[in-house]
């Protein structure tokens, strides 16, 4: 007889009865899709592995603890036998034919009356994955595919721009500190469809060189701004773009809101009533230390770290850093934007009470083939950078984590 392909369907079965017979290992991996459907579940089964043991105490599974018996399947929408008696499986899965229950079966795919795909979900959508008939139940395989498409659609080299949900207006998207890894998925798979990017410098450039043809890259130390401040031209830009129904990007280095003045964008684009989404970024002030082996916490060496920003010098009356207090703190210090000021700011520490010898760690262009590390301390500081030729971008961590490597406190 020739056999007719699976017909695929999602169920929905919030509310509705689901029994499950068995709780070993099959039950606690298909438990948690069943529970996240809402779907009111009985077990049936004398043992449970701790995990689904768990699922039960907390009240999202209930479990009858004894064997199968005829009549669990009579007021259930769907069933998944999966005892290890394969009487009990036997007799459950007639039964569940009688009551025109659809059945999957852990031990013979044959038999059931309904299989499970291999699934996977990225932004709303779900991926079903099933071999066209029993012959080729190939479960590896389909788990595979499954793979390939949630990762494509999530990293974002398989395109499949939304129609009806497409995000409107601009993402604010955190790319993080410049390696093109260290995008979060949301960020790149909102790349992937945009029509504009607007994009730093800082950030992950490479990934714009991947970007499909018809997508325009404005760089946005390049926007003209005659009149207006740079930032006011940048918001022009976003709000320009978006007004004509474009999909824009804005993409920056780092998380948007650490000195990335995300919220100034955000509140322009409030301003004009365009529609605004932020995608949160590695900040390079944990990331940067962390690739050159500085952990910006260690226990019994700093429990607390402080990330200012060193674009103005402590004397300079613009700078709202107070680094008097911040010279008492035992903790780690993070520096952004401080190369140029560092002699500055190591003196004033020092003045504060800060030992000259407090190591201190220059991480420049961090994550990127280029990242070099320079180590100091507050006393050679300034005359480092200048010998060493240290340029921005740089993170520069002050403390005693920059002694703590992998291999203990050197
Ligand atoms: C305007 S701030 C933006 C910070 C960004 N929003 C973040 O969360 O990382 C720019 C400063 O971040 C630091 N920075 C950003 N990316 C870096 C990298 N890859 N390596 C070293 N420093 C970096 C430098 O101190 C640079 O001057």
């Amino acid at each position: 007889m020739a056999e007719h392909p699976a017909y695929p369907v999602g169920l929905r079965l919030t509310g509705r009865r689901v029994v499950v017979l068995g709780g070993g290992q099959v039950a606690q991996r298909r438990l948690p899709a069943l529970i996240a459907a809402g779907a009111d579940i009985r077990l049936v089964s004398p043992e449970a592995t701790p995990s689904v043991e768990a699922m039960a105490d907390a009240g999202e599974i209930a479990w009858d603890r004894r064997p199968y018996a005829e009549g669990d399947l009579a007021d259930a929408w769907y069933a998944l036998i999966a005892t290890s008696d394969p009487e009990a499986n036997t007799a459950a899965s007639a039964e569940a034919e009688r009551h025109r229950v659809w059945c999957v079966r852990s031990d013979d795919a044959d038999r059931a009356t309904a299989w499970t795909p291999a699934t996977g979900h990225s932004e709303g959508v779900t991926v079903a994955v099933l071999t066209t008939n029993a012959r080729g139940r190939d479960p590896r395989h389909t788990a595979a595919i499954r793979d390939a498409v949630v990762e494509g659609l999530r990293d974002g080299t398989l395109v499949a721009p939304h129609h009806r949900t497409r995000t409107a207006g601009v993402a604010l998207v955190g790319g993080g500190p410049g390696d093109p890894d260290l995008i979060t998925v949301r960020g790149r798979r909102l790349l992937a469809e945009a029509d504009v990017v607007i994009a730093d410098r800082l950030g992950p450039r490479d990934l714009l060189a991947e970007l499909p043809p018809h997508v325009e890259v404005i760089d946005a130390a390049k926007i003209p701004y005659g009149r207006f401040m740079a930032q006011e031209a940048i918001n022009n830009a976003l709000i320009e773009h978006a007004k004509q129904g474009k999909a824009v990007v804005r993409l920056k280095g780092g998380d948007p809101f650490v000195f990335g003045r995300g919220m100034e964008e955000a509140q322009a684009l409030a301003e004009a009533g365009i529609p605004c989404t932020v995608v949160p970024g590695i900040s390079s002030s944990v990331s940067v230390p962390g690739a050159a082996g500085i952990p910006v916490t260690h226990r019994g060496v700093a429990h607390e770290f402080t990330v200012v920003s060193g674009h103005v010098a402590p004397d300079d009356e613009r700078s709202l850093v107070d680094w008097a207090s911040l010279a008492k703190l035992t903790g780690t210090l993070v520096i952004l934007m401080g190369v140029d000021k560092i002699g500055r700011i190591a003196e004033t520490l020092v003045a504060h009470g800060k030992s000259p010898d407090t190591p201190v760690a220059l991480v420049q262009e961090g994550t990127t083939a280029a990242q070099r590390r320079v180590d100091a301390t507050l006393a050679t500081v300034a005359r480092t950078v200048v010998a060493q030729e240290v340029k921005p971008p740089a993170v520069i961590v002050v403390g005693e984590v920059v002694h703590v490597g992998p291999h203990g406190t050197v």
